[in-house]
């Protein structure tokens, strides 16, 4: 798509990625599509605001083009190393032979581990918290983010345009022919971004709670916030700052109980439905979700305002069935606080699955509440009213505090 002005002389010049599905590898399922954001600002001098997908270089350099000549480039701010946003570096510098790379001294220890082709040493600035460049009318100032998300992180504030450029922090993985918040449907907008809070930045909520304290604290004015993906936040900044203050403090966390698990013959399928009646019965929103059919990404936006996740899986071969394995290790990378657990499960002869699945729960964070509870074989009516009361006393203990 065709470069768009963001605010007088700072160009959107990104790439819209319509058609990925999965992002990060397989981690992270993108329904909606991304885009990958870079951002050019002309004034005396000329600076580009991180890079695209290596893939996508041809589209970068084919929209800086339609405004300047790239070797006219001054400097390439690199907010951020992962590829999604520095894959079109070497590119760019063939083609911007004198500028200078900036980022953080972690980023140029990052780039130089990704990019051995670019001569680092002699094209690299190394910038902290409170270093400025002027470009003329405009000035860039720097933050550092470390850990949101990578240690490299860092955030562009253009201050005479009261712009952040954030690169990953505020984005969402959504393709749109429109780059702004006031031209998108709003609920897409915003499950987009919970999705994306929920899959990349539970880990560090701590961090940002505190970045996001330190910027309100310092007084820096946001008239906008442009993220590396998605839209750009012209409209009403302040409504994605207010949701990521709820979503790092835990404030939207709410009496709402998952239910996942995997099943090979039913019987813990059986269980799983007779837990989220007693579940619902007690007057608590329930979600249940077969793992072999389900978007773990979408269950785990669904965990960003979950007090309670219950899960089950069959026993084989003394372990818990595969893909709910999966799941539950990615659960253990996202150092989840404030939640609840337990965990349900058939058997033949040996019956370790339950056991296992606490101990990852424990691993998590999570607070097992209620003892866990095995069936052998089949179960029967009488199991069924015992998982039944699972559920009720599951919930009693969430209820209560
Ligand atoms: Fe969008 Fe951390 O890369």
């Amino acid at each position: 798509m065709k470069p768009v002005e963001v605010v007088k002389n700072v160009y959107w010049v990104g790439v819209v990625d319509w058609n990925i599905r999965n992002f990060h590898g397989y981690t992270y399922t993108t329904k909606r599509g991304t885009t990958y954001n870079a951002y050019l600002i002309i004034d005396e001098k000329i600076a580009l605001v991180d890079t695209v997908y290596g893939p996508f270089s041809d589209e970068l350099i084919k929209n800086i083009k339609t405004l300047i000549e790239p070797e006219k480039i001054d400097y390439i701010i690199t907010n951020h190393v992962e590829t999604d946003h520095s894959g079109a570096l070497s590119e760019i510098v063939k083609l911007s032979k004198n500028a200078k790379i900036v980022g953080t001294a972690k980023c140029k220890e990052g780039l130089s581990r990704y990019y051995y082709d670019l001569s680092l040493d002699e094209k690299f600035q190394i910038v902290k918290t409170g270093d400025r460049i002027s470009l003329g009318k405009k000035t860039l100032q720097f933050i550092e983010a470390p850990m949101i998300h990578w240690p490299d992180s860092m955030f562009t504030y253009v201050p005479e345009d009261k712009l952040l450029l954030p690169n990953d922090a505020f984005g969402q993985h959504y393709a749109t022919s429109e780059r702004f918040d006031d031209e998108v449907n709003q609920y897409e907008l915003m499950e987009e971004a919970k999705k994306y809070y929920a899959n990349i930045l539970i880990p560090f909520s701590s961090i940002i709670a505190k970045k996001i304290d330190q910027l309100i604290s310092s007084g820096i004015e946001i008239n906008m916030i442009a993220p590396s993906h998605g839209i750009i936040w012209r409209k009403e900044p302040k409504k994605i700052i207010d949701a990521y203050i709820k979503w790092a403090n835990n404030y939207e966390l709410k009496n709402k109980v998952l239910i996942v698990y995997e099943t090979m013959w039913g019987a813990t399928e059986k269980m799983a439905k007779a837990i989220l009646e007693g579940v619902k019965d007690n007057g608590v929103e329930v979600k249940l979700y077969d793992i072999t059919v389900s978007d773990r990404t979408e269950i785990i936006t669904e965990l960003l305002d979950a007090k309670g996740l219950i899960v089950g899986s069959s026993t084989h071969d003394n372990n818990i069935l595969p893909t709910i394995a999966g799941f539950l290790d990615f659960v253990k990378g996202l150092k989840i606080k404030n939640r609840y657990g337990a965990a349900f499960g058939s058997y033949g002869w040996s019956g370790e699955s339950v056991k296992i699945v606490e101990e990852i729960l424990r691993l998590s964070g999570i607070e097992i509440i209620v003892p866990s509870i095995s069936i052998k074989y089949m179960p029967s009516e009488e199991d069924i009213k015992l998982c039944y009361t699972f559920g009720e006393n599951f919930v009693k203990k969430i209820l209560a505090g």
